[in-house]
């Protein structure tokens, strides 16, 4: 069933990270990365989670279909054009859910009915007709007019009108392009709850992109005119400069209740988790003054602020960090930690192992210690990205490496198992990464292109882990790879070598003709 308000003061939470969020060029998950994201946000309490895009690719199909299976409390969406073997597939994919739920949509402002190249009437049918298709299959069904915020408001008011009586339970409101202001998106929601007639049985809901910076503003003055469904990603991850982000609105009406009281039904505490988890998976790290995430969020530095927060934090903190489950108490581990203390700490920052995991990344803590007199939880975090990104059952791992570098040149010899067998290179290059990427080249021949390189100190200090994000092309598909360790040259290799993998798990996944992700928008 959809959900239905009496609770007025409920707004509902509508996580559209699998889906608009991965659109993202470079933001490619894995399977297995989709299903711990969808896993997450069901266990923070998101209502509704938009999993995926299920006629897009094998897949995203498959992914879709697996969260529902595994989906505990969350409505779980799937995305559709408004095209029947798009909404068939949605369907097939989200109705093992507990709550499934088909969203579909089309562009109805001027610029997007001109691509279709539909009449006003036409395209009237065209929605009847799905919206209708959809129900049938489903009794929760969503509708966008994609680019609403620039769709003529008659003709918005409209089809609205008419995905209501073709059984629409939620009408989404796309600033698709991040184009309008908050003033404006009130006054629109407003304006569509006054005049389309049965709009007082659905839920409206704002989904806002964030090309001029007001997605969150946007999204909030949207709630205060009446929508009751905000779509948002984790970190505002999403196609250029991303969706509302979920921690921005969430924890705003949190701190703001005076003015803003409306409730959701997150679990607020397990934001920083999620933002780091996501941060990895997608490859896309969080800015450091990002708003509640970013790595400054809660830092004090000037020594006016430090000292207004030691005699009482209230004087420059508005809201506490362990609001948003972020640890204060960042006790560094060394050598000496047993197995129990790790397991201790990785719990407190949010992973669960089993016995085997725990025994495997106890091996590479210990071999870090080693290294790196102090581990603080930034380091922990980043052994486990790498624990989950580097694994020994890859195609392609890197074994062993060299490098010899100075002013007289840079020379890599590299070590590497390519489906077990063991192959070797040793080459020269433009720089010690240019050169142990060419070994890399030589050992596995491949058309990839290396689009993004880019090295982040994890923690301060010269022993400072180093984490390497790479993305790389190929034929269209965008993978990213990332690796953490002390060397900055191992770091790199291994985040190349990382990232070559899954553009061999993508290649070997994608159907001959479901490149439709490239074609998502037209009809
Ligand atoms: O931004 C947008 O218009 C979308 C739609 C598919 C809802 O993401
Ligand atoms: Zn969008």
């Amino acid at each position: 069933m959809a959900p239905t308000m009496t609770d007025k003061s409920k707004v509902l939470i509508f996580d559209t990270t699998l889906r608009d969020g991965e659109q993202s060029p470079g933001a490619t998950m894995t399977h297995d990365e989709k299903l711990e994201i969808a896993e997450l946000l069901d266990e923070m309490g998101v209502d509704v989670i938009e999993a995926g895009f299920p006629i897009a690719s094998i897949g995203d199909f498959e992914a879709v279909s697996e969260i529902a299976k595994r989906s505990k409390n969350s409505v779980i969406c799937g995305l559709a054009r408004a095209k029947m073997p798009d909404i068939d597939r949605a369907w097939e994919a989200v109705q093992h859910a507990a709550k499934p739920r088909i969203h579909t949509f089309i562009g109805t402002s001027p610029l997007h009915r001109a691509i279709p190249d539909l009449s006003m009437d036409e395209m009237a049918q065209v929605i009847h007709d799905t919206v209708s298709h959809a129900r049938n299959l489903c009794d929760d069904v969503q509708w966008s007019p994609m680019d609403a915020t620039r769709t003529e408001h008659d003709y918005l008011c409209r089809v609205i009108e008419i995905a209501i009586k073709a059984g629409a339970t939620t009408i989404n409101i796309p600033d698709t392009v991040g184009y309008t202001a908050p003033r404006e998106s009130a006054d629109l929601i407003k304006m569509l709850i006054e005049r389309v007639p049965g709009a007082d049985e659905i839920i409206f809901a704002t989904h806002c992109h964030n090309d001029l910076g007001m997605a969150t503003a946007n999204s909030l003055a949207a709630v205060e005119a009446g929508a009751r469904q905000i779509e948002c990603t984790i970190n505002g991850l999403g196609e250029r400069a991303g969706n509302t982000a979920l921690e921005e609105v969430v924890m705003a009406m949190k701190v703001r209740h005076d003015i803003m009281p409306y409730d959701t039904g997150i679990d607020t505490t397990k934001i920083m988790n999620l933002s780091r988890r996501v941060a990895q998976v997608s490859g896309f790290a969080v800015q450091f003054n990002k708003a509640i995430v970013g790595k400054n969020a809660f830092l004090h530095e000037s020594g006016i602020h430090q000292d207004g927060v030691l005699k009482n934090v209230e004087t420059f903190e508005i809201m506490k960090p362990a609001d948003i489950g972020l640890n204060e108490a960042n006790i560094a581990m060394g050598k000496h930690s047993g197995r129990a203390a790790l397991r201790a700490k990785l719990n407190d920052l949010g992973y669960e192992l089993g016995d085997n995991q725990l025994k495997d990344v106890f091996v590479r803590f210990k071999a870090l210690a080693d290294r790196k007199k102090e581990i603080y939880d930034d380091d922990l975090i980043a052994l486990m990205t790498d624990s989950a990104a580097n694994t020994d059952s890859d195609y392609l791992q890197v074994k062993w490496l060299r490098v010899v570098c100075g002013s007289d040149g840079q020379e890599a010899e590299l070590k590497m198992l390519v489906d077990g067998q063991e192959k070797s290179c040793k080459s020269e290059g433009d720089g010690p990464v240019d050169a142990v990427f060419k070994c890399v080249k030589e050992i596995y021949p491949t058309e990839a292109k290396l689009k993004l390189y880019q090295v982040h100190a994890v923690t301060e200090g010269t022993d400072a882990q180093a984490t390497v994000s790479v993305r790389m092309e190929e034929d269209g598909r965008i993978v990213t790879g990332s690796a953490s360790d002390t060397d900055t040259i191992l770091a790199s290799v291994k985040a190349y070598v990382g990232a070559l993998n899954r553009l061999r798990v993508r290649s070997q996944k994608t159907a001959p003709d479901a490149d439709v992700k490239s074609v998502s928008y037209k009809l």
